[in-house]
């Protein structure tokens, strides 16, 4: 079951620079910055009531959003969905149709699981559902 809009990422091409902009020129507070091996990813979250901001870069100059930047430039990048139980709610949208980038669930930052939804099956935005690791629920 879905719980809440978890964050919103934007992929930038220099993590420094926005990483100030919204410390520093925004005045949001800053969780920290975080490797995700499995996504070829450095993530840092900012708080914002409710939700949170993720800025998005390629690790080591490669993965899908390295993809993405050279492609766009940086951007808006996908919406993700807190969910309490991610397993039933891939077999539940897999049941109406719903296609996948990949076959399960992947280690995403915090300890979460997590897994995209495909954009051809949302009108081509990317939506990421996100199942928060015990300590972090
Ligand atoms: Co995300």
């Amino acid at each position: 079951m879905i719980t809440a809009l978890d964050h919103i990422a934007i992929a930038v091409p220099d993590l420094e620079s926005a990483v100030a902009r919204f410390l520093d020129d925004f005045g949001l507070r800053h969780d920290g910055n975080e490797v995700v091996e499995a996504a070829q990813t450095t993530t840092a979250f900012f708080s914002v009531p409710e939700t949170h901001i993720e800025l998005v870069h390629p690790l080591n100059g490669g993965g899908p959003i390295s993809t993405y930047l050279e492609k766009r430039g940086g951007g808006l990048h996908h919406l993700c969905f807190r969910t309490d139980d991610i397993d039933a709610d891939v077999a539940r949208l897999k049941e109406k149709g719903y296609q996948f980038i990949g076959d399960e669930p992947t280690p995403g930052a915090h300890g979460s699981r997590v897994i995209f939804i495909h954009p051809k099956s949302c009108d081509g935005v990317l939506i990421e559902l996100s199942e928060p690791s015990e300590t972090q629920a």
